[in-house]
């Protein structure tokens, strides 16, 4: 593991109202590390996730990607920022298909006016997902499915493809697993364990301390919004890889 911090979150405060849902939460993730955000429900988890993608701004401090603080208002979800975000309530368009998810808000446009607006290039659009698809290994019946029709598992594959396809630094999960079974945990897993073999850098949401065992490197503890613990690293041989 190399000791560069790819994704620093530095003193982040974040208050609903005189609630301090995050207090002056410090941490760091380095390049090829996966480390795992532990915590009851209400610990600040998803707020924090919320910070990092830049749909909550902190009240203080700042998130920092490859030392750079991320501009206030910048979109993870954004093709080019090199983060990925798999949200916990998933966040998918039901009424649109398993292509159209996969890119929505950043789909290969054909350029057509001056700033910004376009005609979306559906050929190359359903190849890429295709081919997205194929490469993390996703099955899915077809890909002008409407979300709304997939069964749990599938959605939430198709969330972590959406997080994880054009990631190129780090990969934030929230929960991804929660509510999965058991072939379709592993198979969430899986994609999550090819990230590092990648030089992608994860931060793994989980409850389940059997595949936190089994696919982090370190684990740091929230409670009530404060950063109160971290369980140092296991090394790499003596890790068990869920099945
Ligand atoms: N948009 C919001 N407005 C007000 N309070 C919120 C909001 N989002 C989260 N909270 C509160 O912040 C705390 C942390 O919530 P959350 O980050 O969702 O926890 P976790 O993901 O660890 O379960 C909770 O007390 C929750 O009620
Ligand atoms: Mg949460």
């Amino acid at each position: 593991m190399a000791d560069r911090a790819v994704l620093e979150v530095a003193g982040v405060t974040k208050r609903f109202g005189n609630h301090a849902a995050l207090d002056a939460v410090s941490f760091a993730v380095h390049e090829r590390e996966v480390v795992a955000l532990l915590g009851d429900n209400g610990a600040g988890k998803s707020t924090l996730v919320k910070c990092i993608a830049g749909i909550h701004r902190p009240d203080h401090g700042t998130v920092l990607l490859d030392g750079a603080p991320l501009p206030p208002g910048t979109s993870a979800a954004g093709r080019d920022s090199g983060i990925g975000i798999v949200f916990q309530d998933l966040a998918l368009f039901d009424n649109m298909s398993i292509a159209e998810n996969l890119f929505a808000g950043r789909e290969p446009c054909r350029p057509r006016f001056p700033r910004g607006l376009g005609i979306v290039r559906r050929r190359v659009m359903l190849d890429e997902a295709r081919r997205t698809l194929h490469r993390l290994e996703v099955q899915v019946p077809n890909l002008r499915t409407p979300v709304g029709l997939l069964s749990g598992g599938q959605r939430q594959a198709i969330a972590v493809s959406r997080g994880i396809a054009f990631a190129r630094r780090v990969v934030v999960l929230d929960e991804p697993t929660a509510a999965l079974g058991i072939r379709e945990r592993t198979n969430v897993l899986r994609l999550v364990r090819q990230l590092p073999e990648n030089g992608i850098a994860v931060i793994l949401i989980s409850h389940n301390l059997e595949e936190v065992v089994a696919v982090a490197d370190r684990a740091v503890v929230l409670r009530q919004g404060r950063l109160v613990g971290e369980v140092p690293a296991r090394p790499r041989t003596t890790r068990r890889w869920c099945r």
